[in-house]
């Protein structure tokens, strides 16, 4: 299977001038890389113009964040049919940063069935605050994924894709270990095979947190996952080829 490499560019950068020329950036980059599936989520004021400027095949777009409602009053946000119509295939849900500025896991619910309506790709990302000894982070993770899954059916569950993001490694120095990310990998297929049967044996898990071209390639080729969502690394266009390179040589 191909990698899957989310780039979620968050709110960089600053201008429609710069955005323009780390988009053409990461063409270059995706043009000498090897097969992969390359997805990039630019902040929404960008979105569109990209999307329709762009006429390869091998990048598709992601919405860094929806509203799960049709219409309606929600000042700031954006809705899954105008996601869509902007060009975008997928859509992350339940990011850390948006859970940290108040997205419950019942609304992680309302989006993923919002998303998987509209025919959208959903990347729902999980993940833990902090880690203790008594590895509680595994039943925080199965609560997670057992709210936001609870309206979806078996058929559907198979399109969405999980991103398992701890969020203490969110913006630090180094990611998690890959082995510790194989567990992680084992623990999240298992809970989705107890929940929907065997649909979990084949879903694909992506990590995220501090990944950039010194990690990339051994966490795609240890850490049983089939791709990752890199964060600031994304917005650095030298960062992004020499990412994109590094991969060459997983198997
Ligand atoms: P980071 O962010 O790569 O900058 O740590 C990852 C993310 O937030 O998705």
């Amino acid at each position: 299977m191909k990698p899957l490499i989310v780039l979620n560019w968050k709110n960089h950068p600053a201008s429609w001038k710069e955005a323009k020329e780390l988009f053409k950036a990461t063409q270059k980059a995706v043009d000498k890389s090897r097969s992969l599936t390359l997805i990039v989520a630019p902040p929404t004021i960008y979105l569109r113009e990209i999307a329709a400027g762009y006429k390869g095949k091998r990048i598709a777009f992601a919405a860094q964040g929806v509203h799960w409602d049709e219409e309606g009053g929600h000042t700031g946000e954006m809705t899954v049919a105008q996601a869509y119509d902007a060009g975008v295939s997928h859509v992350l849900i339940g990011h850390a940063e948006r859970r940290a500025r108040g997205e419950t896991p019942d609304d992680t619910r309302r989006l993923l069935t919002a998303a998987l309506q509209h025919d959208l790709i959903p990347i729902l990302c999980v993940g833990e605050l902090e880690r203790s000894h008594e590895g509680e982070h595994f039943a925080f993770i199965r609560e997670q994924l057992r709210i936001a899954f609870s309206d979806v059916s078996p058929t559907k569950m198979a399109k969405v894709i999980i991103a398992y993001e701890p969020v203490w490694a969110i913006g630090a120095e180094e990611p998690m270990s890959p082995r510790e990310m194989h567990e992680m990998s084992i623990f999240i297929r298992k809970t989705i095979h107890d929940l929907y049967g065997k649909v979990g044996l084949s879903l694909h898990v992506l990590y995220g947190g501090a990944i950039d071209h010194r990690s990339a390639g051994q966490m795609l080729g240890l850490g049983d996952v089939q791709g990752l969502l890199v964060g600031r690394a994304s917005a650095d266009s030298e960062k992004v080829l020499s990412l994109l390179i590094s991969l060459q040589r997983v198997k």
